[in-house]
């Protein structure tokens, strides 16, 4: 049986959790997360909270998809064993929480983009982790990005918390699964496949033995031809972020970029 909380009781912290914590707005990208928690026989527990603190965009803000009965539903129906329903008060109490500054891959991509929002992110992952108190905790790779920030932080303050990478789970079309694409029109979900596919060209390009200049330069050209508005599409050593170099083993793709004016992310390993 799950049972809906909104505090963290001694209950709770006598138990070996996996955490996984969302925004709520729950679609099969979240489903496959508490699939891999469900993996450790641990007990599962999915905190639901659209953390103001990571928006930059007050609009942004308002407009993320809000849909709480029908998430309860679903992790039900899923048998997570404990949905996580804070109030804010409660995440943010009036005598304050740490805030946590990112390194400084905190500040290229989508924190070029987003000024402040890794360290929302990384102040509200850090407070649940205080809460919940758990052993393990599942993330997305899709937010390739905030994963490394993440997994950053509990190297730099020593937490004792595992943290296990869920692959991205993607449409039949090749979309990334976001909370935010309840907000694109099925033409634009269709064109917003374009993406994925320009991260695959660019990857082959690479793995053919073209630059990296040539091929991002060419993936660029690829998904501006299509009516999408791009903010970045860079390539990184996945060990650092850094630009990669002759010893640089395993790259990563990263993009940004709107459809219908929704900012959607993207990103691709590719293996040398
Ligand atoms: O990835 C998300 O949904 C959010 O950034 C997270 C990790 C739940 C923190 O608010």
């Amino acid at each position: 049986m799950t049972k809906v909380i909104t505090t963290i009781n001694e209950d709770i912290l006598s138990k070996n959790i996996c955490f996984i914590p969302t925004m709520g707005a729950i679609h099969e990208g979240h489903l496959s997360l508490i699939d891999i928690g469900k993996e450790t026989n641990l007990k599962t527990l999915v905190s639901i909270f659209l953390n103001r603190k990571q928006f930059n965009n007050d609009d942004d803000f308002k407009n993320y998809p809000n849909e709480l009965e029908q998430d309860i539903q679903f992790l039900e129906r899923k048998g997570v064993d404990y949905i996580f329903l804070p109030q804010e008060s409660y995440i943010y109490p009036s005598e304050g929480v740490p805030s946590i500054v990112p390194s400084k891959v905190g500040s290229i991509l989508e924190g070029a983009s987003r000024p402040g929002h890794f360290e929302g992110v990384l102040t509200v992952v850090n407070r649940l982790f205080d809460l919940v108190k758990p052993s393990h905790a599942v993330f997305g790779k899709k937010d390739a990005q905030q994963l490394f920030l993440i997994k950053d932080m509990v190297n730099r303050f020593d937490l004792n918390i595992e943290i296990i990478e869920g692959e991205i789970f993607r449409d039949k079309n090749g979309l990334a699964l976001s909370s935010r694409n309840k907000h694109l029109s099925p033409d634009a979900k269709l064109n917003a496949a374009n993406i994925f596919k320009s991260l695959q060209n660019v990857a082959n390009e690479i793995n053919l033995g073209k630059s990296f200049e040539e091929s991002v330069e060419q993936g660029i050209n690829l998904i501006s031809q299509n009516e999408i508005n791009l903010d970045y599409l860079e390539i990184v050593d996945e060990e650092n972020f850094n630009y990669p170099n002759k010893y640089s083993k395993k790259l990563k793709l990263l993009t940004a970029a709107y459809v219908e004016n929704v900012r959607l992310i993207d990103n691709l390993d590719i293996k040398l």
